[in-house]
């Protein structure tokens, strides 16, 4: 009979955990470029593009309008989210493609460019901001600008701020709009129904230099939530019950007739697909599922596609991977994985964004990052020369699009417009 010895014992477990280290063994990630790559690479060539760029893919950016715009449901408003998307000129596109004439605007530069550029919209500050920079905004506008400020709503979370904008428009001899900011559940500040809002909404009602435009109820943690147990279906009937308790003490306080004509705006990239009757939100906002940097790369919104991509040349590319300090190191560690073996130097670096294109590529946790010349290791088969482009995927829009300058637009095979950003600011 056969017997299992201790000795048996030990070399069976030893095995097996070999095995197990083998098993988690890095497999080489490098391997022929992506051909869309490839295409974009020779766009940026051609445009005598030779430094970090941000480049939008136009006919990926125009189906992403068009599926956001087909995912509402009817008598659904869309407002562009500015921040996500700080470009006057794309800003300008997706207005004329989306056919929205509402925008969400978060710092006063941006509200005082998005007011001199395009007059007409309607922009709704997306998060209160201090009346000191409400007041700012009104002294930097000359007198035919300022017909254009009666465009804006302004966000107020508290008695105290309201108080504040009341006391501005009776300075500047303006009519203000006044948006409600709500805690659907977010908890990010904001008013749930209840005495504070029922007084805010009576000061509102009685004061003739303010004027009630609507609420705001910003959810992105519902697409955060674990679906299991339906977690996330109680969280968004208790935001949705929050928002409409809201709008009840609205009623009572305006009448029926009245709130119909509210803004009521919710969601965000994440949540947008969420509404599909105009019940409780009758706009949706939303930016960056229209570019969709990773942070945005959920189920909900796998129908969006990438449409911005960091661009950066190859300033050296080396056959080997060689660490300062570490040489003796180098053979054992390509041994064991092989996406250490070729590194390549790159003009910038250290963004928010993760290498796509050539395949394979990472950062070296060991060297570091660097905002000069970042070391990027890649596979056997990483074939990229010096002055060729690498190609990231930003996490997100609002603070990466300001650090390239323009923007390149790429369509049909070409860099065929440049698109200023917006001034970096908080
Ligand atoms: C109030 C508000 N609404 C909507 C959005 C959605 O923006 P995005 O679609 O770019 O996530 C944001 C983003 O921060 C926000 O703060």
């Amino acid at each position: 009979m056969f017997k299992l010895s201790r000795r048996h014992l030990m070399i069976g477990g030893a095995g097996l955990a070999g095995a197990a280290i083998l098993m988690s063994k890095p497999g080489d990630e490098s391997g022929p470029r992506d051909p869309y790559f490839e295409t974009l690479q020779a766009a940026l060539t051609a445009a005598g593009i030779a430094s970090p760029t941000l480049v939008i893919d136009k006919a990926r950016l125009n189906a992403n309008i068009d599926t956001l715009v087909s995912h509402l449901p009817a008598g659904m408003a869309y407002r562009i989210v500015a921040k996500s998307l700080p470009s006057l000129d794309l800003i300008a596109h997706i207005r004329k493609r989306s056919g929205s004439d509402r925008l969400m605007t978060f710092n006063q530069p941006m509200l005082s460019a998005l007011t001199r550029a395009m007059p007409e919209a309607d922009q709704l500050v997306g998060k209160p901001l201090p009346v000191a920079a409400a007041r700012n905004y009104f002294g930097g506008l000359t007198p035919e600008e300022s017909a254009a400020a009666s465009k804006i709503q302004w966000l107020i979370d508290t008695p105290e701020r309201l108080r504040q904008y009341q006391e501005l428009a009776r300075a500047t001899g303006q009519t203000l709009r006044i948006n409600l900011e709500l805690d659907v559940g977010l908890h990010r500040g904001g008013l749930e129904a209840g005495e504070t809002l029922k007084a805010m909404l009576g000061t509102l009602r009685e004061a003739e230099e303010l004027q009630f435009a609507g609420f705001m109820g910003y959810e992105p943690h519902l697409a955060a939530l674990p679906e299991a147990l339906g977690w996330r279906e109680r969280a968004k009937a208790g935001a949705w019950r929050r928002y409409g308790e809201a709008l009840a003490q609205a009623a009572e306080v305006f009448g029926a007739e009245a709130i119909a004509g509210l803004v009521r705006n919710a969601a965000g990239s994440p949540t947008y697909r969420y509404y599909q009757s105009t019940e409780i939100a009758n706009e949706i906002s939303a930016g960056s599922c229209l570019v969709k940097p990773t942070h945005f790369d959920t189920p909900l919104l796998e129908p969006h596609q990438p449409a911005s991509f960091i661009a950066t040349p190859v300033i050296k590319a080396i056959d080997r991977t060689r660490l300062p300090g570490l040489e003796f190191a180098a053979e054992g560690q390509r041994a064991w994985d092989p996406n250490v073996s070729r590194t390549v130097f790159i003009y910038g670096g250290n963004w928010l964004a993760d290498p796509v294109d050539p395949p394979g590529l990472s950062y070296n946790k060991t060297f570091g990052r660097s905002s000069n010349q970042e070391m990027l290791t890649g596979g056997h088969n990483l074939g990229i020369k010096p002055d060729e482009f690498v190609f990231f995927r930003p996490h997100q829009s609002e603070a990466v699009f300001l650090q390239f300058g323009d923007i390149a637009v790429f369509e049909d095979g070409q860099i065929t417009q440049r698109w200023p950003v917006f001034e970096a600011s908080a």
